[in-house]
């Protein structure tokens, strides 16, 4: 699929904002944007965008419990939000929220067509409700005994121990998780979104988006059990949008949120160039991607997409799957000390860290991947400082100490062009997601350079007058190996690449700067770029 002359609209999976962000949640984050920091290095018209998912039950109990409203309590995790992101260096274009005017003003007028287009129904269904709290309870509000295996206090939706999937009226004697009492049986009426109609739709615009095999594969399997209609309304007491000619139906957070990211984006035209109804409407010259993790891939991938269609607008060119993060071989867990929270981790490393290492361990695909603290930090210390970062340490000090920082006018011009020549590789694996390959890639090409001072010897060289010349051209191509190598990880490495840029006295690198060659320039006096990661830093993590 070619993204030439395209508007790419990408977006993350919107974070709930009732907790804190943890480091499992930034693999997806980082991938998104590695691949839109990479599209714009190439001058893609790229907009970039997320928003806080502030809508639904757990945020309205969190508030209750804490004695705020919930708009309060959404506002202040959007902001920690906001910054765990930035500190990660995830350069969204837009933060917005789904608790916003421009939102309810999108899902107003996208329920609106789907009405008109015989898209919603309405039926009376029965529900576990909660007499003393006076609220109908979410599935996962209601525990119990499973049916199937006997396992004591399981939701009401599936039991984690036999893994049977039931509904909260089928558990052996069933409490509310709120307020610990029976709950009763009561019938609402609710809407529901046709989503029978779409099949055909879904089943054919499966094979012309861009989605892993995988993902496709786990469609299939939906597909083949039937879907459902589905439910899109939930009764007072709610946190969310009310349905219009209703006073006491709220929207659920599900329809809400994607929406969101429609939101974000027109928040970010209300204050910029960018023309909202372009990327609205069903326009060919937009493409829409969607970054988001495995667990919801059926709003995204089926939902989503109905709702888009129902409402005659654009739906998505692409969505990008990832998998879970484990963290020393276990799921993150509190009291393994495997639960690392953005915040704890960014008090203690550099983010920069994290993201090459989530790149090093990423693919295309949607498997999971695990983040072993060791092997973090030999890699990091073996590929980032031992192989990239060495290069200029090594080169640049002769540069300074012998040539007033000048680089040679004399360049190896066929040795460079090796690394231009990888370079299109590089970006072909960039342009797939295949982030793994893509860092496995660049670290051979950095043992190259490495094993060319090896041989030449500068060190050696330097002692010979005869050889002063060649010692500031070995240096010279080193330190232009050393920048092609840095361009092409500027995606994953922003800061760094920043740092090198006023190091080589040079600014803004494109990707099409990697075939640039800098010969007879000034450069700055090298300062550390990156420092190794010491066990410490690592076990502080973990104590935290
Ligand atoms: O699963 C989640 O964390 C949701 N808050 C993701 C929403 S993505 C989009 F649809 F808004
Ligand atoms: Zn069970």
């Amino acid at each position: 699929m070619s993204l030439e002359n395209k508007k790419i609209f990408i977006t993350s999976a919107l974070p709930y904002a009732n907790g804190s962000i943890h480091i499992g949640h930034m693999v997806g984050y980082i991938q998104a944007d590695i691949w839109s920091r990479f599209l714009k290095m190439h001058d893609h018209d790229v907009v970039f965008v997320c928003a806080s998912d502030a809508h639904g039950t757990p945020i309205m109990l969190s508030a209750e419990d804490l004695g705020v409203e919930p708009e309060e309590l959404a506002a202040e995790y959007t902001r920690q939000h906001e910054n765990d992101f930035k500190d990660f260096h995830v350069s969204f274009d837009n933060y917005h929220t789904t608790h916003s005017e421009e939102n309810e003003s999108l899902v107003k007028e996208i329920y609106g067509k789907l009405k008109d287009n015989d898209c919603i129904r309405t039926e009376i269904i029965e529900q576990a409700y909660d007499d003393k709290e006076n609220m109908f309870l979410p599935d996962r509000y209601v525990r119990g005994t499973c049916p199937k295996c006997n396992e004591p206090d399981q939701y009401g939706d599936n039991c984690e121990k036999c893994g049977a999937t039931y509904k909260p009226t089928d558990l052996i004697d069933p409490i509310s998780a709120i307020s610990g009492k029976t709950p009763s049986l009561k019938e609402s009426e609710h809407y529901f979104m046709k989503l029978t109609k779409f099949n055909n739709m879904l089943k054919e615009w499966i094979e012309t988006i861009d989605i892993h095999p995988s993902v496709k594969s786990k469609l299939q399997e939906w597909f083949d059990v039937g879907l459902r209609d589905w439910d899109i309304s939930r009764d007072a007491p709610y946190f969310g949008f009310i349905i219009p000619g209703e006073e006491d139906k709220y929207f659920y957070v599900w329809l809400d949120a994607p929406i969101g990211y429609f939101a974000s984006l027109k928040n970010l035209s209300d204050k910029s160039k960018l023309h909202f109804e372009e990327y609205f409407h069903d326009d060919p010259t937009t493409h829409m991607v969607h970054f988001i993790g495995k667990d919801i891939i059926y709003f995204h991938a089926l939902f989503w997409p109905a709702v888009l269609e129902g409402a005659g607008l654009k739906k998505p060119d692409a969505i990008y799957v990832n998998g879970f993060l484990t963290v020393n071989g276990q799921k993150m867990s509190k009291s393994r000390g495997t639960f690392i929270k953005a915040r704890t981790y960014l008090d203690h490393l550099d983010p920069e860290y994290l993201r090459y290492y989530f790149a090093y361990k990423s693919s295309s695909g949607i498997d999971d991947f695990d983040l072993d603290t060791v092997d973090f930090q030999n890699r990091i210390n073996a590929d980032l400082i031992g192989k990239w970062i060495n290069i200029a340490s090594r080169s640049s000090k002769f540069i300074r100490d012998h040539f007033e920082n000048c680089l040679s006018e004399d360049i190896d011009d066929d040795l460079l062009e090796i690394f231009n020549n990888e370079a299109k590789i590089v970006k072909g694996l960039y342009q797939k997601r295949e982030l793994g390959q893509s860092m496995r890639k660049i670290m051979l090409l950095a043992d190259k350079a490495n094993q060319y001072l090896d041989q030449e010897k500068p060190w050696i060289m330097i002692k010979d007058d005869n050889e002063k010349e060649n010692v500031q051209k070995v240096c010279t191509n080193a330190l232009n190996m050393f920048l092609k190598l840095t361009i092409m990880l500027k995606p994953v490495m922003p800061e760094v690449a920043k740092n090198v840029e006023s190091f080589m006295n040079l600014s803004d690198l494109n990707w099409s700067n990697i075939s640039d060659v800098i010969k007879d320039h000034k450069i700055n006096d090298y300062e550390n770029l990156l420092t190794r990661i010491r066990e410490e830093d690592i076990e502080r993590i973990i104590k935290k």
